[in-house]
């Protein structure tokens, strides 16, 4: 079964409203709904005092309905009593701002008070309803880090130093490794050092680095010690919670939480102003199996149209709403859920779409919801199995954060947006990607992209070596191997760590102004970077510049290594350009394409059975070849091809 439901909020309605939910809930097929996120005041109104009332009576009806629920620890936004009464937990920004409570998600991670309370109130939630028969999964707090990712407050400066004392053992450790003889930064003890709070000028960048890397660690450490909270008491309820795996949030490294979720969950929103929103959908749905190491995972969270925090919000249009969700299914998710199921009356969230919209069940919307209850429920048999792909593009939130640095030869290089269009390039080709970090087994991959990896370690680099040697055509991009863990940069020329394997020698970068840009000996165009590059014999220029400073000089090289080959590209080329690498590196690499004019992802069983799924994101009607048992319109393939509606969606049983 594919689960399908939404965040549940019962607190903001009466009660003949949340008996209305329930039945509207069966009629739309729902099966599990997220229910407590945010109702820690309604459910602790004052210290020691609790009013369990009204959820113990949804929970019920919910049970009695055969409706799941993936019961929060209720802990995403503390109540106004306490930070009232510990103004001391409260959140701080770099440069010393304190975040009022008002909105949500007003707290510190790194006040061990403060986790005291939300530990006695996970234990509360727990020991109530850890037999319930409704409960099915814990949803520990709430998209942490969304709005807090960095806290600066004394309590993080403390953590932090703990955290540094542990990964560096000695202060001389520390500095060597922060490169403080720079500038006076010298540190006598780890009392002296602080989180990078708002300075001068910039502050040392390995310091901003470990921060990140603290911070993303100290939020796993709060989620963690919830965690083990509900484990003692309910060791055989599963814990999850909503990451925010897109290429808009860079702040947590989620390939290093995903050990300790016994179920990877996604939150996930297209991008108003983007009209290719659904190619960084496929590339999220990716990233998200890419950190389940390719298990199923669920979409925790997404909207029925539009949201109501971007500038201007969109609607989606006829068949979006169906075509999203199950182009989140085609890549491995088992679960389809949304913010939220009843559209809010008040609060700031109140123009945030939702299962049951303001009009009631006489709209669009609602038959949405009805539909995609009824698909998913056709796609019941798909539950479990699997997507394989035999192209990889390395992902790493370190070298995001590196590349996005201040003080760089150019504010231009920049990280998610350069992985999108090497996906992008790949997607209009229908080749599967999986997207995984640099110490990812490779083996399995014919192809493998390394976009702007700025930031890499010996070992991350010798296995993406391996994996040309042992036979993959891999692509390593400018702005690549530049640096070490901490952020030293690899003397001895560009790009440092891929030198070798790549068979080139950076001397000197030369970015480019905006609007500049460089012409390539094929006619294609690129802006925003270019290098002076020079070869060691084997290494073949496959494209130079045609025109500008380093007109002759290589742009595009490639080197044969092992049974593979190894390809740099030293410049920021167009979607064109940059397709017709990734076709030459698609046909090297012996991939075959999969159908043209849609989208198309296939789910496999660990039985051999097939599904494709097949996604037209056009307005124009679509043949393809197909044969097998089409599940949304429970009917055969007739004579060989599937016609796909404009903006429609099939799912074929292969064979
Ligand atoms: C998520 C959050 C939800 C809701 C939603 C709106 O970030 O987890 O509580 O705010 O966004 O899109």
């Amino acid at each position: 079964m594919i689960q399908y439901g939404g965040d549940y909020n019962p607190e903001q309605w009466p009660l003949a409203t949340r008996i209305e939910d329930v039945e509207l809930m069966q009629q739309a097929g729902v099966t599990l709904v997220s229910v407590g996120i945010f109702s820690w005041a309604q459910l602790e109104p004052r210290e020691g005092e609790f009013d369990f009332g009204w959820l113990d009576d949804i929970l019920d009806r919910l049970a009695a309905a055969g409706i799941k629920v993936t019961l929060a620890t209720a802990t995403a936004s503390p109540p106004p009593w306490l930070t009232r009464k510990h103004p001391e937990f409260l959140p701080v920004l770099a440069d010393g701002t304190v975040l009022h409570p008002g909105g949500r998600q007003a707290y510190r991670v790194s006040s061990a008070a403060y986790r005291e309370y939300v530990l006695r109130m996970t234990r509360t939630m727990a020991e109530r309803y850890g037999t319930h028969p409704a409960l099915a999964l814990w949803h520990v707090d709430n998209e942490l880090g969304c709005h807090v990712p960095h806290d600066f407050s004394d309590d993080a400066a403390a953590a932090f130093r703990r955290w540094l004392a542990d990964r560096y053992g000695t202060v001389e450790a520390l500095n060597a490794a922060w490169g403080t003889a720079f500038w006076s930064q010298r540190y006598d003890s780890f009392d002296e050092v602080l989180p990078p709070r708002s300075a001068p000028t910039y502050p040392n960048p390995t310091q901003q680095l470990d921060f990140a890397r603290f911070s993303s660690d100290e939020l796993l450490v709060h989620y963690r010690a919830m965690r083990d909270v509900l484990r003692e008491i309910t060791p055989d309820i599963p814990t999850t919670t909503n990451l925010m795996l897109s290429t808009g949030t860079k702040r947590m490294d989620y390939f290093s939480w995903a050990d300790d979720l016994d179920v990877i969950a996604n939150d996930h929103y297209t991008r108003a102003h983007d009209p290719e929103a659904h190619v960084e959908l496929a590339f999220s749905a990716d990233l998200t199996r890419g950190v389940a190491g390719g298990d199923p995972w669920m979409l925790m969270e997404h909207s029925t149209s539009a949201v109501n925090w971007q500038p201007r919000n969109r609607t989606k249009r006829p068949g979006e709403m169906l075509r999203h969700s199950l182009a989140h299914v085609a890549r491995g998710a088992d679960a389809v859920m949304f913010f939220q199921w009843r559209q809010s009356a008040a609060g700031a969230e109140k123009f945030h779409s939702a299962m049951l919209p303001h009009g009631g069940t006489d709209t669009d919307v609602w038959r949405n919801t009805v539909t995609l209850g009824s698909a998913l429920k056709a796609l019941s048999e798909v539950e479990g199995s699997r997507v394989r792909a035999q192209a990889a593009i390395v992902f790493d939130y370190p070298a995001w954060w590196g590349t996005e640095l201040d003080s760089h030869p150019s504010a231009a290089v920049t990280y998610p947006d350069r992985v999108l269009a090497h996906y992008r390039a790949l997607w209009q080709r229908n080749i599967t990607v999986d997207i995984v970090r640099p110490s990812a087994d490779l083996s399995g991959y014919a192809l493998v992209v390394v976009p702007t990896l700025y930031l890499v370690t010996d070992a991350d680099a010798a296995n993406i070596a391996k994996a040309a040697a042992d036979g993959a055509s891999v692509l390593v991009t400018y702005f690549s191997g530049i640096a070490d863990e901490n952020d030293h940069i690899r003397l001895g020329g560009y790009p440092g760590a891929f030198r070798e394997l790549l068979g080139v020698r950076s001397e000197e970068f030369w970015a480019l102004q905006d609007g500049e840009t460089l012409t390539l000996d094929d006619g294609t165009r690129a802006d925003v970077w270019s290098e002076q590059t020079h070869l060691s014999p084997g290494t073949e220029a496959v494209r130079t510049y045609a025109d500008g400073d380093l007109a002759g000089w290589p742009a595009l090289t490639r080197r044969p290594v092992g049974s593979g080959a190894a390809w740099y590209l030293a410049t920021r080329l167009d979607a064109d350009g940059l397709q017709g690498v990734t076709d030459a590196l698609i046909a090297e690499a012996g991939l075959s394409p999969e159908l043209d004019g849609v989208e198309a992802v296939r789910r496999v069983a660990d039985d051999g059975r097939s599904w494709l799924f097949v996604l037209n994101h056009t307005g124009d009607e679509v043949t393809v070849p197909a044969s097998g048992h089409e599940l949304l319109r429970d009917e055969a393939v007739a004579g060989g091809s599937l016609v796909v509606a404009p903006g429609g969606v099939a799912v074929v049983r292969e064979g």
